[in-house]
Protein backbone atom coordinates (compact mmCIF):
# COMPACT_ATOMS: atom_id res chain seq x y z
CA UNK A 1 0.00 0.00 0.00
CA UNK A 2 1.70 3.35 -1.16
CA UNK A 3 0.62 6.11 1.27
CA UNK A 4 -0.10 9.17 -0.83
CA UNK A 5 1.70 12.25 0.11
CA UNK A 6 0.06 15.59 -0.35
CA UNK A 7 2.93 18.65 -0.36
CA UNK A 8 3.07 22.16 -0.23
CA UNK A 9 5.55 24.24 -2.30
CA UNK A 10 5.00 27.78 -0.99
CA UNK A 11 8.12 28.83 -3.38
CA UNK A 12 9.16 32.39 -2.58
CA UNK A 13 6.13 33.74 -0.71
CA UNK A 14 5.03 34.87 2.72
CA UNK A 15 7.11 36.84 5.52
CA UNK A 16 7.91 35.26 9.16
CA UNK A 17 4.35 36.60 10.43
CA UNK A 18 2.15 34.86 7.81
CA UNK A 19 4.02 31.97 7.95
CA UNK A 20 3.25 31.72 11.71
CA UNK A 21 -0.20 32.31 11.39
CA UNK A 22 -0.38 29.98 8.68
CA UNK A 23 1.00 27.27 10.45
CA UNK A 24 -1.39 27.74 12.92
CA UNK A 25 -4.36 27.95 10.64
CA UNK A 26 -3.32 25.08 8.77
CA UNK A 27 -3.50 22.81 12.13
CA UNK A 28 -6.75 24.29 12.73
CA UNK A 29 -8.24 23.40 9.45
CA UNK A 30 -6.73 20.01 9.10
CA UNK A 31 -8.91 19.06 12.20
CA UNK A 32 -11.72 20.64 11.22
CA UNK A 33 -11.61 18.69 8.01
CA UNK A 34 -10.89 15.47 9.67
CA UNK A 35 -8.04 14.81 8.58
CA UNK A 36 -6.63 11.45 9.65
CA UNK A 37 -2.68 11.79 9.35
CA UNK A 38 -2.29 7.93 9.30
CA UNK A 39 -3.78 7.82 6.29
CA UNK A 40 -1.57 10.55 4.18
CA UNK A 41 1.64 12.10 4.62
CA UNK A 42 1.33 16.02 4.61
CA UNK A 43 4.50 18.35 4.07
CA UNK A 44 4.60 21.62 3.72
CA UNK A 45 8.04 23.24 1.45
CA UNK A 46 9.39 26.18 2.97
CA UNK A 47 11.53 29.30 2.36
CA UNK A 48 14.37 28.57 4.80
CA UNK A 49 13.97 31.25 7.05
CA UNK A 50 10.26 30.37 7.67
CA UNK A 51 11.95 26.50 8.55
CA UNK A 52 12.01 26.97 12.41
CA UNK A 53 8.83 28.67 13.32
CA UNK A 54 7.02 25.88 11.33
CA UNK A 55 9.01 23.34 13.22
CA UNK A 56 7.80 24.87 16.71
CA UNK A 57 4.16 24.54 15.76
CA UNK A 58 3.89 21.04 13.46
CA UNK A 59 6.20 19.77 16.85
CA UNK A 60 4.19 16.35 17.44
CA UNK A 61 1.34 17.40 14.83
CA UNK A 62 2.20 14.79 12.25
CA UNK A 63 2.84 17.80 9.02
CA UNK A 64 6.54 17.39 8.00
CA UNK A 65 8.61 20.28 7.13
CA UNK A 66 10.14 20.64 3.84
CA UNK A 67 12.81 22.73 2.21
CA UNK A 68 12.56 23.64 -1.89
CA UNK A 69 16.11 23.02 -2.50
CA UNK A 70 19.87 22.55 -0.69
CA UNK A 71 23.13 22.18 -2.02
CA UNK A 72 24.68 18.91 -1.66
CA UNK A 73 28.36 19.49 0.07
CA UNK A 74 28.09 18.41 3.82
CA UNK A 75 29.76 22.20 4.54
CA UNK A 76 32.13 24.70 2.68
CA UNK A 77 32.80 27.90 0.69
CA UNK A 78 29.42 27.74 -1.04
CA UNK A 79 28.28 31.32 0.07
CA UNK A 80 24.29 31.41 0.11
CA UNK A 81 24.15 27.85 0.27
CA UNK A 82 21.97 25.40 2.82
CA UNK A 83 23.50 21.87 3.23
CA UNK A 84 21.64 18.65 3.77
CA UNK A 85 23.61 18.64 7.22
CA UNK A 86 21.99 22.06 8.52
CA UNK A 87 18.58 20.65 7.02
CA UNK A 88 19.34 17.06 8.90
CA UNK A 89 20.20 19.15 12.31
CA UNK A 90 16.59 21.08 12.34
CA UNK A 91 14.09 18.04 11.87
CA UNK A 92 13.84 18.75 8.60
CA UNK A 93 11.81 15.61 7.02
CA UNK A 94 11.81 16.99 3.09
CA UNK A 95 13.70 18.83 0.41
CA UNK A 96 12.09 19.23 -3.22
CA UNK A 97 15.12 18.96 -5.78
CA UNK A 98 14.94 19.50 -9.52
CA UNK A 99 12.19 21.97 -9.20
CA UNK A 100 11.60 23.20 -12.91
CA UNK A 101 11.86 26.93 -11.72
CA UNK A 102 15.27 25.82 -10.20
CA UNK A 103 16.18 23.99 -13.44
CA UNK A 104 15.28 27.14 -15.13
CA UNK A 105 16.41 30.05 -13.40
CA UNK A 106 19.12 29.04 -11.53
CA UNK A 107 20.74 26.19 -14.16
CA UNK A 108 20.23 23.18 -12.12
CA UNK A 109 21.11 19.89 -14.16
CA UNK A 110 20.57 16.11 -13.35
CA UNK A 111 24.03 15.52 -12.63
CA UNK A 112 23.86 18.10 -9.56
CA UNK A 113 20.17 16.61 -8.86
CA UNK A 114 22.00 13.29 -8.39
CA UNK A 115 24.36 14.56 -6.39
CA UNK A 116 21.39 16.35 -4.02
CA UNK A 117 19.27 13.63 -3.86
CA UNK A 118 22.46 10.91 -2.85
CA UNK A 119 23.26 13.68 -0.09
CA UNK A 120 19.63 13.76 0.71
CA UNK A 121 19.29 10.04 1.69
CA UNK A 122 22.14 10.03 3.41
CA UNK A 123 20.93 12.74 5.78
CA UNK A 124 17.56 11.20 5.93
CA UNK A 125 15.81 13.74 4.35
CA UNK A 126 13.17 12.94 1.70
CA UNK A 127 13.60 14.10 -1.47
CA UNK A 128 10.59 14.93 -3.47
CA UNK A 129 12.27 15.01 -7.16
CA UNK A 130 10.74 17.26 -9.94
CA UNK A 131 10.61 15.86 -13.18
CA UNK A 132 8.39 17.17 -16.21
CA UNK A 133 8.80 18.02 -19.81
CA UNK A 134 8.41 21.62 -21.15
CA UNK A 135 5.16 22.57 -23.64
CA UNK A 136 7.31 22.55 -26.78
CA UNK A 137 8.55 18.83 -25.45
CA UNK A 138 5.10 18.16 -25.03
CA UNK A 139 3.87 19.29 -28.80
CA UNK A 140 6.87 17.37 -30.52
CA UNK A 141 6.02 14.40 -28.58
CA UNK A 142 9.31 14.13 -27.01
CA UNK A 143 7.42 14.03 -23.55
CA UNK A 144 8.32 10.63 -22.76
CA UNK A 145 12.05 11.07 -23.61
CA UNK A 146 12.20 13.86 -21.66
CA UNK A 147 11.40 12.89 -18.56
CA UNK A 148 13.65 8.92 -18.76
CA UNK A 149 16.18 10.93 -19.66
CA UNK A 150 15.79 12.85 -16.57
CA UNK A 151 15.12 10.36 -14.21
CA UNK A 152 17.98 7.79 -15.35
CA UNK A 153 20.06 10.84 -14.88
CA UNK A 154 18.77 11.83 -11.68
CA UNK A 155 19.56 8.52 -9.93
CA UNK A 156 22.77 7.89 -11.75
CA UNK A 157 24.80 5.92 -8.76
CA UNK A 158 21.33 5.97 -6.74
CA UNK A 159 20.93 2.40 -4.48
CA UNK A 160 17.74 0.35 -5.13
CA UNK A 161 16.77 1.25 -1.44
CA UNK A 162 17.27 4.94 -1.82
CA UNK A 163 15.45 5.10 -4.85
CA UNK A 164 12.64 3.44 -3.50
CA UNK A 165 12.37 6.21 -0.86
CA UNK A 166 12.46 9.35 -3.28
CA UNK A 167 9.17 10.35 -3.97
CA UNK A 168 8.86 11.70 -7.81
CA UNK A 169 7.27 14.67 -8.51
CA UNK A 170 5.88 15.09 -12.09
CA UNK A 171 5.27 18.08 -12.58
CA UNK A 172 4.93 19.34 -16.51
CA UNK A 173 6.23 22.72 -17.34
CA UNK A 174 3.71 24.01 -19.22
CA UNK A 175 0.77 23.32 -16.54
CA UNK A 176 2.97 25.15 -13.85
CA UNK A 177 1.66 28.62 -12.28
CA UNK A 178 -0.72 28.74 -15.37
CA UNK A 179 -4.16 26.99 -14.24
CA UNK A 180 -3.75 24.72 -17.11
CA UNK A 181 -3.98 21.22 -15.41
CA UNK A 182 -2.67 18.14 -17.22
CA UNK A 183 -5.69 15.92 -17.50
CA UNK A 184 -6.30 13.33 -15.40
CA UNK A 185 -5.28 11.12 -17.77
CA UNK A 186 -2.45 12.79 -18.98
CA UNK A 187 -1.41 13.01 -15.77
CA UNK A 188 -1.76 9.14 -15.11
CA UNK A 189 -0.28 8.22 -18.21
CA UNK A 190 3.24 10.00 -17.82
CA UNK A 191 2.92 8.73 -13.95
CA UNK A 192 2.95 5.37 -14.96
CA UNK A 193 5.55 5.57 -17.76
CA UNK A 194 7.63 6.98 -14.73
CA UNK A 195 7.00 3.81 -12.72
CA UNK A 196 7.84 1.73 -15.60
CA UNK A 197 11.17 3.47 -16.14
CA UNK A 198 11.95 2.97 -12.26
CA UNK A 199 10.92 -0.66 -12.71
CA UNK A 200 13.52 -0.57 -15.73
CA UNK A 201 16.04 0.76 -12.85
CA UNK A 202 15.28 -0.88 -10.27
CA UNK A 203 12.92 -3.37 -10.41
CA UNK A 204 9.31 -4.13 -9.85
CA UNK A 205 9.66 -3.92 -6.24
CA UNK A 206 11.15 -0.29 -6.23
CA UNK A 207 8.34 0.17 -8.79
CA UNK A 208 5.18 -0.19 -6.85
CA UNK A 209 6.52 1.30 -3.51
CA UNK A 210 7.97 4.69 -5.49
CA UNK A 211 5.68 7.61 -4.33
CA UNK A 212 4.30 9.28 -7.68
CA UNK A 213 2.99 13.08 -7.57
CA UNK A 214 1.49 15.01 -10.03
CA UNK A 215 2.15 19.29 -9.65
CA UNK A 216 1.13 21.76 -12.10
CA UNK A 217 -2.52 23.63 -11.08
CA UNK A 218 -3.84 21.23 -8.21
CA UNK A 219 -6.59 22.85 -6.63
CA UNK A 220 -9.60 21.46 -4.25
CA UNK A 221 -11.86 21.52 -7.74
CA UNK A 222 -9.40 18.67 -9.47
CA UNK A 223 -7.44 16.77 -6.62
CA UNK A 224 -10.05 14.26 -6.00
CA UNK A 225 -9.85 13.17 -10.18
CA UNK A 226 -6.37 13.04 -9.93
CA UNK A 227 -5.96 11.34 -6.89
CA UNK A 228 -8.55 8.14 -8.33
CA UNK A 229 -5.95 7.87 -10.83
CA UNK A 230 -4.43 4.50 -10.19
CA UNK A 231 -0.56 5.57 -10.42
CA UNK A 232 -0.65 9.37 -8.69
CA UNK A 233 -0.35 8.99 -5.41
CA UNK A 234 0.07 12.47 -4.56
CA UNK A 235 0.59 16.19 -5.11
CA UNK A 236 3.02 19.13 -5.08
CA UNK A 237 0.96 21.91 -4.44
CA UNK A 238 1.94 25.52 -5.35
CA UNK A 239 -0.51 29.05 -5.64
CA UNK A 240 -3.50 26.78 -3.77
CA UNK A 241 -1.13 25.92 -1.07
CA UNK A 242 -0.96 29.34 -0.20
CA UNK A 243 -4.09 29.30 1.83
CA UNK A 244 -4.34 26.74 4.54
CA UNK A 245 -7.69 26.27 4.11
CA UNK A 246 -7.29 25.30 0.54
CA UNK A 247 -4.77 23.36 1.25
CA UNK A 248 -6.24 21.34 4.13
CA UNK A 249 -9.30 20.66 1.85
CA UNK A 250 -6.73 19.30 -0.90
CA UNK A 251 -4.95 17.15 1.68
CA UNK A 252 -8.58 15.58 2.47
CA UNK A 253 -9.27 14.94 -0.95
CA UNK A 254 -11.04 11.65 -0.74
CA UNK A 255 -11.10 9.86 2.26
CA UNK A 256 -12.45 6.83 -0.06
CA UNK A 257 -9.49 6.79 -2.20
CA UNK A 258 -6.76 6.92 0.48
CA UNK A 259 -4.96 3.54 0.83
CA UNK A 260 -6.02 2.50 -2.58
CA UNK A 261 -4.28 -0.57 -4.42
CA UNK A 262 -1.24 -0.64 -5.34
CA UNK A 263 -1.06 -1.00 -9.31
CA UNK A 264 1.67 -1.64 -11.50
CA UNK A 265 0.33 -0.28 -15.23
P1 LIG B 1 1.13 25.57 -9.17
O1 LIG B 1 0.34 24.64 -8.30
O2 LIG B 1 1.09 26.99 -8.72
O3 LIG B 1 0.82 25.38 -10.62
O4 LIG B 1 2.68 25.13 -8.99
C1 LIG B 1 3.02 23.81 -9.13
C2 LIG B 1 4.41 23.63 -8.64
O5 LIG B 1 5.35 24.07 -9.26
C3 LIG B 1 4.59 22.90 -7.38
O6 LIG B 1 5.93 22.60 -7.17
Amino acid sequence: MRKPLIAANWKMNKLVEDATSYGEDLIEKLKAENVDLKKVDVAVCVPFIHMAALKVIFLLRGVGVGAQNMHFAESGAYTGEISPAMLQDMGIEYVIIGHSERRMYFGETDEECAKKLKAAHAHKIRPILCVGESLSQREAKEHFDTVRRQLTGCFEGIGREDAAGTVIAYEPVWAIGTGKTATSQQANEMASFIRSVVEDLYGTDTAEQVIIQYGGSVKKSNIAELMSMSDIDGALVGGASLDAGEFAQIVNFDPDVVGKEQKVR
